[in-house]
């Protein structure tokens, strides 16, 4: 039987089961909680128990002080609930509360999304996994080639981190991407940054608005509050300029399928010149939402980004409400 978790002060609840530590388990249930190294060296995840009993499954070298132990300090990385516990730990809900981190992970997976988007799996090591935000991003370097690439999985698996590389010419890290990168080479991962992150304790429904491979930090932000189930309901608009643009449909339309919250439009842009946001916001009106009430996310490329914000802006959606990333 699962042990109840109550998080003080946020008032977040999880489940851990007795193979899991509570930090695997809280990390899994969305929450951005401290940590560092994830094996018992760094003493980040160090919290307090309220109340309930803790068993250490997990070796660490860490040591705590004796005050600290009398006080009910344990590492979360290395125990599990033996009972329902109540916790006194930090979590970050805003960006700038996450260090930079630089971490060599590994290639795990190249493989083409269509013929000009490149999915990039790379693997952190064990025990040093990046903290990050959902819809944050972070510079990769192979060498002196370096970018920015907003990170397309959901910080909830730390250690298996995805990106979708498109083939920009005169990109140097794009071009060995796309020029061989092969499993197990070594990426330079540098970051977190960026603000496009979900709003903490809002409980608003959730608008998104991606075009192209403006999807990649939609899909984290999606997957991340699907998994704190805190949402009412989402609602994804995916623009493509060119036909097979939307190049995982597929997932989309299982999170459609799975979900009775979540709800998937998948449009063609009518011009295949500029990404012209019009098209989406029509079919937003057509379904009859009420922009207002929404927490709103855009990414894609610029003049789609600032087109889709002003307009909807215009429409009384409170600039609060209003979050964009240029991809
Ligand atoms: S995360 Fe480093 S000791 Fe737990």
């Amino acid at each position: 039987m699962p042990n109840k978790v109550l998080l003080y002060p946020s008032y977040h609840t999880f489940l851990v089961n007795g193979a899991d530590t509570v930090l695997e388990a809280g990390l899994r249930a969305g929450l951005a909680m401290n940590y560092g190294c994830s094996s018992g060296n760094c003493g980040l995840c160090k919290a307090r128990v309220v109340s309930g009993q803790t068993e250490k499954i997990r070796h660490q070298d860490y040591v705590l002080t004796e005050a600290e132990k009398n006080q009910g300090y344990v590492l979360l990385c290395s125990h599990t609930a033996a009972s329902d516990l109540v916790i006194e730990a930090h979590e970050a809900s805003r960006a700038n509360e996450i260090q930079l981190q630089e971490i060599a992970a590994r290639v795990k997976e190249v493989k083409p999304l269509t013929d000009k988007v490149m999915l990039l799996h790379l693997q952190t090591p064990r025990t040093n996994r990046l903290r990050f935000l959902a819809g944050q991003s972070v510079a990769l370097s192979i060498g002196d080639d370096a970018s920015d690439y907003a990170i397309a999985s959901c910080p909830c698996d730390d250690r298996n981190l995805q990106f979708h590389i498109r083939d920009i010419p005169g990109n140097a890290f794009a071009r060995h991407v796309f020029g061989g990168l092969r499993s197990g080479e070594t990426v330079s991962v540098y970051g977190p940054v960026g603000e496009f992150v979900l709003k903490p304790e809002s409980t608003r429904p959730l608008l998104l608005l991606a075009c192209n491979s403006g999807f990649a930090p939609i899909k984290s932000l999606v997957e991340h509050a699907m998994s704190l189930e805190r949402a009412e309901s989402l609602h994804l608009y995916w623009l493509a300029t060119v036909k097979g643009g939307h190049y995982l449909s597929n997932w989309c339309r299982s999170w459609a399928d799975a979900l009775d919250n979540f709800h998937y439009h998948e449009l063609l842009a009518q011009s295949l010149e500029e990404p012209n946001p019009d098209q989406v916001l029509a079919q937003v009106v057509a379904d009859h939402l009420d922009v207002a009430q929404y927490d709103v996310y855009i990414s894609g490329p610029a003049r789609f980004v600032s087109k889709a914000r002003e307009a909807l802006l215009q429409s009384g959606v409170p600039a609060a409400q209003v979050a964009s990333a240029v991809i």
